[in-house]
């Protein structure tokens, strides 16, 4: 009698979503119980309308012991990492790998000890492609406010939602990291497969959405790409390096991701012009070169300003010191066009430079509270920078204040002059040593000269005293006697000046 034919078992198994790993492991843990050999399990992944369709169907909310599978195999420490990454990688054979590499691992001593085995090195790879998608995703999901127009995710009071396509089912594994980080905003992510929503208590995963369903761009992230433009180095761009970080696929959804064309375009060119001008700085330091250099260093202005808005509009395409190019935009005076005394401050800061208005950050804020203690309403003056472009210096991608060199405020003074000539102020505060010095031509000691006036050749008197920013660097014991003395100098301005 010839032998029965070995029956082969089985196994199709369900699990009740793409990121199911608790599933996974329990029905992994049955199988191993039952003997069922890798190749005979069917891992499936039910869809939404399978999982509801089959009530009975694994439930990935039922609790388990987080590693209850190392009951029967004890599996080695590498293995929790890994299978919790490579779990969620898109490869459909993903459950199938893990389970072999359990099953393996129950009686082959030499694979926990092998991590060049091909199945080892898989997983790893897959499990390393995870955390790279997810690391993508705390760093390009870019939130756009809602405005209006989304009545049923305002109503449930979502204010921030962003759109995202990752590569792998990794949305419920990298939505704790949103959830610390934005932890006061109300917001949503969205992706083809998976939608989560914070508000501000836990978090609720759902279906995936359309791109649609996320609001198109703002005004914000037109600030966003104005700044990110404006601190692009050309001198530093790597394209194969800035690929690998910030690969092509998820450039569609970045807004930034719009302006690397034209910018890496003209990088060569911006760069050659950034040697040019620093090559031209250096040598104008060294007084032997400096006369021949001196050509290069003519200011391009070709006719002068008639109006404070003509004016306006030629300080937009400065490039007379290299400032220009690595500021968000130009900051021009403002205030009222025929003001009888005028505010001059060194340049503008870092808010300034983002909102395009002179004092508008702490600095700004300070002179504010000055200007209201002395009764000046800031409107009846007029506000403005010795030096038209905030200078900064990047600290990884905080933009550190650097004071103007003299040969830059030089190259700014022309349009300086041009103000106090179009707005005819009687007087002039200097504040600080920039200012001073643009107002007087000479170097100003501060400290010494303050509240006192000086008459230009010109007529114009000005007043010195110190900037805003030397207060706000004081401490508070001495901060509070300096700003009553700060205003004591102004007071002399407003008897003086402001009759
Ligand atoms: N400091 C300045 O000198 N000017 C500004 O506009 C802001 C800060």
């Amino acid at each position: 009698m010839s032998p029965m034919p070995k029956v082969e078992v089985k196994r199709e198994v369900w699990l009740g979503d793409e990121a199911d790993l608790d599933g996974f492991r329990r029905h992994a843990r049955e199988c191993l119980k039952d003997g069922i050999e890798p190749s005979q399990v069917e891992w499936r992944v039910a869809t939404r309308a399978e999982a509801e369709l089959f009530g009975n169907m694994p439930n990935s909310d039922e609790p388990t012991a987080a590693h209850e599978s190392t009951t029967l195999v004890k599996v080695p420490a590498f293995f929790v990492p890994l299978s919790e990454h490579a779990a969620l990688h898109a490869d459909p054979g993903r459950f199938g790998l893990l389970y072999r590499l359990l099953w393996r691992l129950a009686d082959d001593n030499a694979l926990r000890h092998n991590p060049l085995d091909a199945d080892r090195q898989q997983a790893e790879h897959m499990a390393r492609s995870v955390r790279r998608d997810m690391h993508k995703m705390t760093a390009f999901v870019r939130f756009r406010p809602l405005a209006g127009a989304y009545g049923e995710a305002e109503r449930e009071g979502i204010q921030h939602v962003a759109w995202f396509e990752p590569e792998h089912h990794i949305v419920e594994a990298t939505a704790p990291f949103f959830a610390r980080r934005f932890a006061q905003m109300h917001w949503a992510i969205l992706t083809p497969e998976r939608s989560v929503h914070w508000d501000g208590e836990g978090l609720t995963f759902g279906p995936g959405a359309n791109r649609g369903d996320a609001p198109p761009a703002d005004a914000a992230e037109q600030l966003w790409l104005t700044y990110y433009a404006s601190i692009f180095n050309p001198a530093r761009l790597k394209l194969a390096m800035m690929q690998k970080e910030m690969p092509r696929r998820y450039w569609k959804n970045l807004p930034e991701a719009a302006l690397i064309r034209p910018l890496t375009a003209g990088a060569a060119q911006r760069e050659h012009t950034m040697i040019e001008q620093s090559a031209a700085e250096s040598l104008r330091r060294r007084p032997a070169a400096s006369k021949a250099l001196a050509v290069v260093r003519r200011p391009i202005v070709v006719h002068a300003p008639g109006s404070l808005a003509e004016l306006r509009s030629m300080t937009e395409r400065c490039r007379e010191c290299p400032i220009g190019a690595h500021a968000t935009q130009v900051v021009n005076g403002e205030g009222n066009e025929s003001a009888p005394l005028m505010l001059v401050g060194e340049q503008p800061g870092d808010r300034e430079d983002l909102r395009g208005r002179p004092f508008v950050g702490p600095a700004g804020q300070l002179l504010n509270r000055a200007l209201e203690q002395l009764g000046w309403p800031r409107d009846r003056l007029y506000l403005t920078n010795a030096v038209k472009h905030f200078k900064f210096e990047l600290r990884g991608k905080r933009r550190i204040h650097k004071t103007p060199a003299q040969q830059e405020a030089a190259a700014c003074l022309h349009w300086l002059e041009r103000e106090i000539a179009l707005v005819k102020p009687d007087a002039a505060i200097a504040l600080g040593a920039t200012a001073a010095r643009a107002l007087l031509g000479r170097a100003v000691p501060v400290v010494k000269e303050r509240g006192q006036w000086f008459t230009r050749e010109d007529g114009l008197r000005v007043l010195i005293t110190l900037h805003p920013s030397a207060l706000l660097r004081m401490g508070a014991a001495e901060h509070e006697s300096a700003f009553r003395q700060w205003l004591a100098d102004l007071a002399v301005a407003a008897r003086d000046a402001l009759r």
